[in-house]
């Protein structure tokens, strides 16, 4: 039997490069090996978007997009949107019976987003829930691996205690999940930070031609180069960064050039645009078609929910028979 994987994606807007390297991409390579489950987070998405939730449907509908148009195939995994499962909740308000708030007050990332984010006002029961969710989401499917950033690892840990104190009080049901890193480096945001919707530094997968060569030429490259002359430091180059991740095979020409002040940064980042729109090319062609197609979407996400319904709602009445309330 196949090995169980399962991931989720906050639809913030339109999915962008980050979310392209750092985990689709992955995850459309693990579609081929392992039994995928991947979903669209927006109950996730409803902790720190609550007061406006008016594009949440749509964010939903071009992450699916977006999803199918980077090589997700819905014959070959489970894609499903998480808010089309009621049972993901039933399961989140279970579990929160037993999880000790101080484990929740000491999830990293809980002060930190309140940190971040300071013209939101997070202190909610939901926000503070928010990995009581993901562990509901990750045990609802019993799954073995859950492929992750860094930046996630104490929610997956989490998980592991929650399933720990869930089995030591009712018996056996959970096993528990283990993180499975990516191995890529991680794209920085356009302004070196992390590539973040709510940094606003990202590279939309459906962005255009030209705004992928404004946002290019709006990075800031090596600070100590002011004229063309100047030798470059490509180890402190935001696009440096973006060629080792989109041409990795010219990369060793492009650092000599560089350091040598044989290629300005203007000459840089034009090519770079070039590389960037063909790459993304196909992807867009297919995001047009599937975009122009509304019908084929739903379908793709009501035939995965189906088929997460069936193993969520094994697990469900489980963990209820394990609680005694059936
Ligand atoms: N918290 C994850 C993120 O922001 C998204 C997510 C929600 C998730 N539920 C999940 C990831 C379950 C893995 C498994 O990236």
């Amino acid at each position: 039997m196949k090995k169980r994987v399962l991931s989720g994606i906050q639809p913030s807007g339109k999915l962008h490069l980050g979310n392209m390297i750092g985990a689709l991409n992955n995850w459309v390579n693990l579609q081929n090996e392992f039994d995928c489950f991947f979903f669209i987070a927006d109950l996730h998405a409803l902790t720190t978007s609550y007061a406006d939730t008016s594009g949440l449907k749509d964010f939903s509908f071009q992450a699916a997009i977006d999803m199918v148009s980077v090589g997700l195939d819905p014959d070959k995994c489970t894609m499903f949107r998480q808010s089309d499962l009621p049972e993901h909740s039933e399961m989140h308000l279970l579990l929160s019976m037993i999880v000790p708030l101080p484990w929740l007050e000491r999830v990293p990332t809980y002060k930190g987003q309140i940190d971040e984010l300071k013209g939101k006002d997070l202190g909610t029961y939901g926000f503070l829930g928010y990995p009581v969710l993901q562990a509901a989401d990750i045990l609802i499917y019993k799954a073995d691996f859950v492929p992750v950033g860094s930046d996630q690892l104490p929610h997956i840990e989490l998980t592991r205690e929650i399933a720990r104190r869930f089995n030591n009080l009712y018996g056996n049901v959970f096993p528990e999940p283990a993180a499975k890193l990516t191995q890529i480096p991680l794209l920085p945001g356009l302004d070196g930070r992390k590539m973040s919707k709510s940094y606003g530094n990202t590279i939309a997968i459906s962005d255009n031609k030209d705004t992928i060569r404004k946002k290019i030429e709006s990075m800031i490259t090596d600070p100590a180069r002011v004229k063309k002359i100047d030798q470059g430091h490509p180890d402190v180059c935001n696009v440096f960064s973006y060629y080792k991740i989109f041409a990795p095979q010219n990369i060793s020409a492009l650092e000599t050039k560089c350091k040598n002040a044989q290629l300005g940064c203007v000459e840089c980042k034009q090519a770079f645009s070039d590389i960037l729109i063909r790459f993304l090319s196909p992807i867009q062609e297919k995001r047009a078609d599937l975009a122009s197609n509304p019908e084929n979407i739903k379908k793709i996400l009501d035939l995965g929910s189906i088929k997460a319904k069936e193993s969520a709602g094994l697990t469900l009445e489980e963990t209820k028979k394990a609680m005694r309330l059936i």
